[in-house]
């Protein structure tokens, strides 16, 4: 057997549990080494080079370095051939710590260990989504995570501060354009540890392919790619998350399932899982469904159970508890209820005589009471009984007091002493009423922009404004790195202007209508409702990205032949392509084919410029955006 590192274990071959029909086993040998097989380890004990592979010696005996085994398993020398053994089984292991370190359940798909890019920037086209790890050592990318140029920087403010005040705050309001892969990680340098909220609404994953697809760009991921690329997003995530961060994921059914298996691995020892939200997008309607209509979507939300506060009542609930007293600092304001009820279960002890303030009795034979006489004597004694006249017959009636703050009788208390103002819990079940549904959110889309239909499938604002109003912090930095429409950041201007709170927003959108759409429905929202408040837009510093562009939306193969002429001369092309052979042949293929071929030469690895290579004279980076990005980065 002559297959790399494999070799060293050639000596298992004659061992029937370690091998199939002659050829040593990857399976089994990870098997058999992460759960300590006893006649495993003895058998590489047994023999020189894995036992100076895989063991210390201490005081003459030998430990088996199970670490070491590990690594060496995960390691891509090991791993290929058994990428086969995932590419049509995506599904879960359990105990299998194989791809994970973690103990419990592991989900595994093909090319779990790449890194997606996932760089559709043109909504009309769908684009084979390349896996870095195909021809990127890992340096290579380390390189395209680096943290990248911002330029085009413009400040928008309704409240006279310039560009500097808002780079000298520890945050601001910010859209970026760019890939949200890269942009995530360029925004570690300046917001590690420091995202309060991360809001998302990815491209969904549908079981069955769409003809046409419904978000008019690529939803169509294969299962393995749409794993991949989203394990890539919520990693960084989670290193950008804050102590007591929260992120909600908005997904649909078919993806939900392995996508919660992700989070949990990502996410749940230092963010746990908190709620599914159920959101109803629709009230009817899905009349073509085959069986049942799918009105509903998901809402998965991991993180700290510390973020989270009771829901504001709203002004219903609020007249509701109109009343104040003595107590109002301590208890909040309180309603009252009859003390009379004959609906419950009926008991001796809640039959007694009342003295009414005019000295008048109410007969315990003709009452029942809600509490027994010593109960009701407390709640005298501490003025939480009120006697109300009742006019038409003169007689009297007895309330009892309930108290806003108080839960059962007693006021509530959080785990670090704090009380507990009540209000709503928050439900898993999101009211429709409250927070709207699909049709709901492109009519108020559509009124910002002049009645024009802008963009498919936006979220209501109310949807968002009532996710960060379950987060006590006022003053919470939210991101949402799939702005689309910029919904999440209209949300963060409107709950600001009802709580008086200050929390920033930062949207990432790579999508080519970032400036004509994410960025003007944020302008139109500041200045229609007269917000007031600030933002910066930028642009990640294109280099390959540029191409890719206007690849996807070449219209004929003159266009394509036009732009390989122009990108062949940068070094933005692979170095072994020659130019006059491809000249000559690319003329057989047809457009789609042409695409696909100038997207494998281009070299995507630098599809923007790194901040790293700003001062590099060939780039020609002008000064205020040098000293943009010195400023934002901290450097
Ligand atoms: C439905 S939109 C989000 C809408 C947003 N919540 C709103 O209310 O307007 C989905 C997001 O997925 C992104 N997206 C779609 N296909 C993609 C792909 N192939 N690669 C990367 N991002 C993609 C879009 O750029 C967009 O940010």
């Amino acid at each position: 057997m002559t297959d790399g590192v494999m070799d060293i274990f050639d000596f298992l071959k004659k061992h029937a549990e370690y091998s199939e029909n002659g050829i040593v086993s990857r399976d089994h040998v990870a098997k058999a080494g992460l759960t300590m097989n006893p006649n495993f380890l003895s058998l590489l004990l047994d023999n020189k080079r894995t036992r100076k592979l895989f063991f210390v010696e201490v005081n003459d005996i030998a430990i088996f370095d199970k670490i070491e085994f590990q690594r060496f398993i995960k390691s891509k020398e090991f791993l290929p051939n058994n990428y086969t053994k995932f590419q049509q089984n995506i599904g879960l292991t359990v105990e299998n710590n194989f791809l994970s370190d973690l103990n419990g359940v592991t989900l595994q798909w093909p090319y779990k260990d790449c890194v997606l890019e996932g760089g559709q920037m043109n909504d009309k086209e769908s684009r084979n989504e390349p896996f870095w790890n195909k021809y990127l050592n890992t340096e290579e990318i380390s390189k395209l995570l680096t943290r990248k140029v911002l330029h085009e920087n413009h400040l928008f403010s309704n409240e006279d501060k310039t560009m500097n005040d808002l780079l000298e705050l520890e945050k601001f309001n910010q859209i970026i354009k760019g890939n949200n892969l890269l942009a995530l990680h360029s925004l570690k340098r300046r917001y590690e540890n420091k995202i309060d909220v991360i809001y998302i609404d990815p491209p969904y994953y549908f079981k069955e392919k769409k003809g046409s697809d419904t978000f008019s760009y690529n939803s169509n991921f294969k299962l393995s790619s749409w794993l991949t690329f989203m394990r890539d997003r919520l990693e960084v995530s989670r290193k950008l998350l804050s102590d007591d961060g929260v992120i909600f994921i908005s997904t649909n059914e078919d993806g939900l399932y392995h996508l919660k298996i992700i989070a949990e691995e990502i996410f749940s020892e230092e963010y746990p899982y908190i709620a599914n939200f159920i959101w109803q997008k629709r009230a009817g309607g899905g009349n073509d469904s085959e069986a049942i209509s799918t009105n509903h979507e998901f809402i998965l939300t991991f993180g700290s159970a510390n973020a989270f506060q009771k829901l504001p009542f709203d002004e219903t609930q609020l007249k509701k508890y109109n009343l104040e007293d003595e107590k109002i600092d301590t208890h909040g304001p309180y309603t009252t209820k009859n003390l009379h009820d004959s609906s419950l279960q009926d008991s001796k002890g809640l039959h007694f005589d009342i003295e009414c303030p005019d000295g008048s009795i109410l007969r315990g034979d003709e009452h029942q009471w809600k509490c027994n006489e010593d109960t009701f004597n407390e709640r005298l004694n501490d003025n939480r009984i009120v006697f109300k006249r009742i006019q038409k017959n003169n007689s009297w009636s007895v309330h009892y007091k309930i108290y806003l703050w108080e839960n059962k009788g007693k006021l509530i208390y959080d785990k670090n002493g704090k009380l507990v103002k009540k209000g709503i819990v928050p439900n898993s079940f999101l009211d429709p009423k409250k927070v709207g549904r699909n049709g709901d959110a492109t009519k108020e889309l559509k009124k910002l922009f002049d009645g024009k239909p802008v963009f498919s499938y936006p979220k209501p604002t109310k949807l968002i404004v009532h996710l960060l109003q379950m987060i006590e912090n006022k003053n919470a930095l939210v991101l949402d790195y799939f702005a689309g429409s910029g919904t999440t950041g209209h949300a963060v201007l409107e709950l600001n202007q009802q709580d008086g709170g200050n929390r920033n927003f930062i949207l990432v959108e790579q999508m080519e209508y970032c400036k004509s759409l994410t960025q003007e429905r944020i302008v139109r929202c500041m200045s229609q409702n007269d917000y007031k408040s600030s933002f910066i837009y930028s642009e990640m510093l294109e280099r390959s990205a540029t191409y890719i562009l206007k690849i996807q939306n070449a219209q004929s193969t003159k266009d394509l032949m036009d732009i390989f002429d122009e990108f062949k001369d940068t070094n933005l092309v692979s170095p072994v392509i020659d130019y006059e052979e491809v000249a000559e042949q690319i003329h057989s293929l047809n457009i789609v084919e042409i695409k696909d071929f100038l997207l494998e030469i281009l070299n995507q690895n630098v599809a923007y410029l790194s901040a790293l290579d700003i001062e590099d004279e060939t780039f020609s980076i002008d000064s205020d955006v040098k000293s943009f990005n010195k400023k934002y980065y901290g450097e």
